[in-house]
């Protein structure tokens, strides 16, 4: 089966009969600078916890998540990645009409909102811009930078929705790509909105999606009411340790912003330059590029060719084979995606 989603390396393995090491994975949207030393060293230290419970209530994880983001420790909620919200978000979402849904969206918002049958719609994301109108009883669902096409709101944007809609969620699964200056996140203003859920993940930016660590930052009564749903344990004691050691590490966030701007702009530049492909702006790790070769064409001539891994964008039925989405790499392997695509395209790749 197609993936929907980005990373399916046994997939790709199957297809082009490689060993899973050969591939260099561009459809997952991972800091490869990751994950950090401090991070691994935790994990290590932590094996010799896995014979006792986490703390249920993860009383040093909200502390390190609450120092971050400068919140009390009783509006934030640790998670098994931020994936794992979603289904909260659906439940929560139940006593209301439906969920209003970005077009495109990450596939998983349909998963949860399916698992309880709550209905949803969608809007264009132009719309987000010049105003939704929407009269029904329904939540709004923003992902901001939204993911695939890298599109960043403003705050200024998002702020009226807060009075507009019953229970508005913001994902904000990557805004952490962004310098502290340059976020535009709704944690500035959660205190002063009861209906306001935010999302957000430590897989993409710290590298670490095996581990399954995010947060929800909602406010106290929600996060009880959350706390009582789940399973008590949903972050297991090596997931907390590492994710307290990613948030306590300063370097590493400096080194990633420093390293993604330039990195992103070379990309994007060396993309154009391709006729035939069109990369949009983006604003996090990843680009969307509109491409005249078929998308899954484009995918296996690469598998095959140069065991590289690209997102095809089939799964988003609005944008279809007409275009790819890539993460940002180390220059060396964007240099490997770029020598790839120039071949297929064929254009000289001497340079
Ligand atoms: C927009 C968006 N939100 C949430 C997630 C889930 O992230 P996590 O790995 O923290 O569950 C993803 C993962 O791809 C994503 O793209």
């Amino acid at each position: 089966m197609t993936p929907i989603h980005g990373g399916n390396l046994e997939w790709a393995v199957n297809l082009v009969n490689c060993s899973l090491s050969d591939i260099l994975d561009f459809s997952a949207s991972i800091n490869p600078l990751g994950p950090c030393q401090s991070a691994i060293a935790t994990i290590i230290e932590g094996i010799a916890q896995l014979q006792n419970y986490p703390n249920p209530n993860y009383p040093q994880f909200r502390q390190a998540i609450g120092n971050h983001h400068h919140l009390e420790t009783d509006w934030v909620l640790p998670s098994n990645g931020a994936a794992e919200l979603l289904t909260w978000v659906a439940w929560e979402a139940h006593y209301l009409q439906g969920v209003l849904l970005p077009s495109p969206c990450f596939a998983d918002y349909k998963r949860a909102l399916q698992t309880f049958n709550l209905p949803c719609q969608f809007y264009n994301l132009e719309d987000l811009e010049t105003g939704l109108n929407h009269s029904q009883n329904f939540a709004l669902l923003i992902n901001n930078p939204h993911n695939p096409t890298g599109k960043l709101w403003h705050q200024k944007t998002l702020i009226p929705y807060l009075d507009q809609f019953p229970l508005v969620i913001v994902d904000e699964a990557f805004m952490d790509f962004l310098s502290p200056h340059e976020q535009e996140s709704l944690i500035d203003v959660i205190t002063d909105y009861d209906n306001l859920i935010i999302l957000r993940s430590l897989t993409k930016f710290y590298s670490l999606p095996g581990l399954r660590i995010g947060y929800g930052i909602t406010n106290p009564k929600r996060v009880k009411k959350w706390q009582k749903w789940r399973d008590p344990w949903s972050v297991n004691t090596l997931a907390m340790l590492a994710g307290i050691a990613s948030l306590n590490d300063h370097h590493f966030q400096e080194k990633t912003w420093q390293w993604l701007k330039p990195t992103r702009a070379k990309l994007a530049q060396e993309l154009t330059k391709i006729e035939g492909l069109k990369p949009l702006e983006s604003r996090t790790n990843f680009i969307l590029v509109q491409t005249k070769i078929p998308s899954t064409k484009l995918q296996l001539e690469l598998l095959k060719q140069e065991q590289i891994l690209i997102r095809d964008c089939v799964s988003f039925p609005e944008l279809g084979e007409q275009y790819f989405r890539v993460a940002v790499k180390k220059d060396e392997q964007n240099e490997k995606l770029l020598n790839g695509l120039r071949k297929i395209y064929d254009i000289p790749t001497n340079r």
